[in-house]
């Protein structure tokens, strides 16, 4: 799994899905991510150009949460991220993605949607969206996921 954009909020992640057997490698385009980095290994660079970065791997699962709105923040800078990411992506792989409705005009999301599959998983609830929780998360959080390509 490729995690994309990493804080420190997000090492528990780690410990679960080591302990799931998933092997998580992370990328972030701030240096200073690189303290957050993922146990398998971190790339230090812009999802936008992830596959220049990434030459062998390719990934079942690209977790794609919280960055809508927070760097990628326009439709153009969408389809450039789902550009690169597509070419890292293994066959029949998912695309997870979070965001926050209403934290932008949700153009980007909207702009990915005809190139990707709405997908469900068994005993995970997707779509799913949570309300905002105060001050540390004001917009509501959503979380869908999609198979790589267009229904098409
Ligand atoms: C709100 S945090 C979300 C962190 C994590 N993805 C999560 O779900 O908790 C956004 C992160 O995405 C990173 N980011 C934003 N735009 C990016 C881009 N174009 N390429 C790589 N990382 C990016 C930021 O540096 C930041 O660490």
């Amino acid at each position: 799994m490729l995690l994309v954009g990493v804080q420190s909020y997000n090492l528990p992640l780690y410990e679960a899905s080591a302990r799931a057997g998933i092997t998580v490698w992370s990328i972030d385009y701030d240096p200073a991510s690189s303290a957050y980095a993922a146990p398998a290994g971190h790339f230090v660079g812009d999802i936008r150009e992830v596959d220049a970065l990434v030459k062998e791997l390719r990934f079942d699962v690209i977790l794609f949460n919280g960055v809508l709105g927070f760097g990628i923040n326009t439709a153009s800078a969408a389809l450039e991220a789902l550009a690169a990411m597509t070419k890292i992506a293994a066959p029949g792989a998912l695309l997870v993605v979070g965001w926050n409705p209403g934290r932008t005009d949700n153009a980007e999301i909207e702009a990915l949607r005809p190139r990707l599959t709405p997908m469900s998983l068994p005993g995970i609830l997707a779509p799913v969206e949570f309300g905002p929780r105060g001050r540390a998360q004001r917009d509501p959080h959503r979380y869908e996921i999609f198979a790589f390509g267009g229904a098409s």
